[in-house]
């Protein structure tokens, strides 16, 4: 206040001048709920452009409406009191991986996703809920679901038509049964296959993931389709580098995660070569929806750690690179409560999140899993605001963000799921693509003798722990989020595909226990167990990752072959007249040389997903091997971070190898 105001009079006067004005500024910017009988406002013509829509309904809002749409819930913390998204104006619901509706089938998913929305629709402004969940393979938390190969499959196809049609399909079977909205695909660049998403990665170089981006297209549809009941909003996660975290010996074993989350050390020359390009294409070709930031952290300058930041709080990358030089105009999502591994108190993690460029904040509670999370969130960002340590400028822009976002999906239209689709989830049609993409992700990497194809009229022997287990076949995000071995979904196990092809007798025994009979050819199916995120990483945790039952021990994840595996291809390669071993596995695991001896074939089958037989389709001939390898696949586990052009590159079968048939 100046000091020319001297007397108590004119101090009062000045003060009473300043609370009118204030009121009156106030009555103006009055968020104005439209009432009933009036002309419907600006926001609810659908004939105005989507930016007038938008700052006509951005006007109306209080910052508590504001605030609301920035934060997302997971369905756990409302499902039993969905009125929570009507008082606390919640924007975002998901399904975090394997939280599903009772009965879990795409009716119970719509009815779900229609319950929380009318609670949205019941606030003062009617502004609808967007529901986000993992269809990083497939709608794969839902039963029934048409569940395909993981991305490091797709990536051997080197088929980008086969990659949009089969996002279309997860787009159609996801927005019939509710969600508008998924967290996928992962852009990201693995460059080191001891991390536990290596599976998630379309491969190991910018230039095949930024070719199987079309994975995008086939979600979104092409720009001004997204209100059609079979798309979906796209998310390119996670941003960026999150494939390029450098192994950390000393936490292997620690019940830590190793690599996942970790940090990356590399120079800014590569990590705008190997992180941000694929972002990119991602943002001016294929318009993704929403971007999802990386758990993980750059150090560009080497040497100790001090310096490395955390990429929820990257200003200059999240705001400047992506925002404001690559012109991203759609909203930046939080990765799973990854602000709460931010330094300092909350507030300040929030403050650091939001100013860096963060739109809309995953923050489950997930009772009983955390004390806290949404409802923390809110409180904490409005004295945040109140205080001015985050400008409205900065709430007015993520907000305008998620509302665009919103107008364009159609929510304001038809807020309400249209089922039009719900029957076609899990049809014969979408297998059939499922098949087809398992067939043409095998990567033959050994044919001896022309092992392969196999002879129909041959009696055949299978064995393996992946031959007959459609939940080691389908890996992560899978009916749960880390998959299951138990988890059991509608489609084929390979060996139901070998029963189907074989006209010769097919004896089946995973640990080949069983005799082999004469003149059998022998198929044996080894590999990994599911896994998901650090629980993959070599020498991540072994305990289950819910605190519930921390006892439930993981298998550990090695990329050797387990002594089980390593047993029955030995027992069945000495016994056979030919030998053929398949990994079931999300990456490459190592093949000892005197092993890989005793095969006579050897393919790369990754994880097929729902649709074995599709497996069987190359064994037999019905389809000829055309897959390549998507990342390059080592001698020994030593050899890792191994890829191509690398200095001294030797691995024992190189990125892009791949025998053919026919
Ligand atoms: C997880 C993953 C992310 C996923 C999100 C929601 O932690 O990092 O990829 O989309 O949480 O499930």
């Amino acid at each position: 206040m100046s000091s020319h105001l001297s007397s108590p009079r004119r101090w009062r006067r000045a003060a009473l001048a300043v609370l009118a004005g204030g009121a009156l500024a106030a009555a103006l910017l009055q968020p104005s709920t439209p009432a009933a009988g009036d002309d419907p406002p600006p926001y609810q013509d659908p004939s105005l452009p989507t930016a007038e829509r938008v700052a006509d309904l951005l006007g109306r809002m209080t910052l508590a409406e504001k605030i609301g749409q920035m934060t997302q819930a997971e369905r756990v913390d409302i499902d039993a009191d969905p009125s929570l998204i009507t008082t606390n104006r919640l924007g975002s619901v998901l399904s975090g991986g394997g939280s599903v509706p009772a009965g879990n089938t795409p009716e119970a998913w719509a009815d779900m996703v229609d319950r929380y929305q009318e609670a949205a629709l019941a606030t003062p402004l009617g502004i609808p809920l967007i529901y986000g969940v993992d269809s990083v393979h497939g709608h794969g938390n839902l039963q029934g679901a048409t569940v395909f190969p993981h991305n490091i499959g797709l990536g051997a196809t080197r088929d980008p038509a086969l990659v949009q049609t089969i996002g279309h399909i997860t787009a159609e079977e996801t927005r019939a049964s509710g969600p508008q909205w998924v967290f996928a695909p992962c852009i990201c660049v693995a460059r080191d296959d001891r991390w536990g998403r290596t599976y998630e990665s379309f491969g190991e170089t910018p230039a095949l993931v930024t070719k199987m981006e079309t994975a995008i297209d086939g979600l979104q549809g092409a720009p001004g389709h997204l209100a059609d009941p079979d798309r979906v909003l796209a998310t390119a996660k996670h941003f960026a580098g999150d494939g390029l975290t450098s192994y950390d010996e000393s936490a292997a074993g620690t019940g830590a995660y190793p690599i996942d989350q970790g940090i990356d050390r590399v120079t800014r020359a590569e990590f705008d070569a190997l992180a941000l390009a694929p972002y990119i294409p991602a943002i001016k070709e294929h318009h993704v929806g929403s971007v999802m930031p990386s758990f993980s952290s750059t150090d560009f300058n080497g040497g100790d750690t001090t310096d490395a930041v955390k990429m929820h709080a990257n200003q200059e990358l999240l705001t400047g690179w992506l925002k404001q030089e690559q012109g991203f105009e759609g909203f930046v999502i939080s990765d799973w409560r990854a602000i709460r591994q931010l330094p300092g108190t909350y507030a300040e993690q929030v403050e650091a999140s939001v100013n860096a460029g963060v739109d809309m904040f995953m923050e489950p509670i997930q009772a009983p899993n955390n004390p806290t999370g949404w409802d923390e969130f809110i409180p904490t960002l409005t004295q945040l605001v109140d205080d001015g340590d985050v400008s409205m400028a900065r709430i007015d822009d993520a907000v305008s963000r998620i509302l665009t976002a919103k107008f364009e999906l159609g929510l304001f239209e038809h807020p309400m799921v249209d089922r039009t689709h719900l029957a076609d989830v899990g049809s014969k049609a979408h297998h059939a693509v499922a098949r087809r993409a398992a067939a043409e992700s095998q990567v033959l990497l050994r044919n001896q003798k022309h092992a392969l194809p196999l002879a129909a009229k041959r009696d055949v022997y299978v064995a393996g722990s992946n031959a007959d287990n459609i939940g080691n076949q389908a890996g992560g995000w899978t009916l749960t989020w880390q998959g299951g071995s138990t988890n059991v979904i509608p489609g084929t196990t390979i060996l139901d595909g070998i029963r189907k092809a074989a006209k010769g007798d097919v004896v089946y025994s995973a640990t080949a226990s069983k005799k082999v009979p004469r003149k059998s050819v022998g198929v044996v199916v080894v590999g990994e167990t599911p896994y998901a995120e650090g629980f993959g990483d070599v020498g991540g945790p072994q305990w289950a990752y819910d605190p519930g039952d921390h006892g439930v021990p993981r298998p550990e994840q090695t990329m050797k072959l387990s002594s089980a595996d390593t047993s029955a291809v030995q027992k069945v390669c000495a016994r056979t007249v030919s030998c053929t071993v398949l990994v079931v596995s999300g990456r490459p695991m190592v093949i000892p040389p005197a092993l890989l001896r005793q095969t006579d074939a050897l393919v790369a089958s990754w994880l097929p997903g729902s649709e074995g037989a599709g497996v069987a389709d190359v064994l037999y001939g019905r389809r000829p091997f055309t897959g390549r390898l998507p990342v390059s696949w080592p001698r020994s586990v030593a050899q890792e971070p191994i890829n191509v052009g690398d200095a001294g590159y030797d691995p024992l079968f190189a990125y892009g190898f791949g025998l053919r048939t026919r």
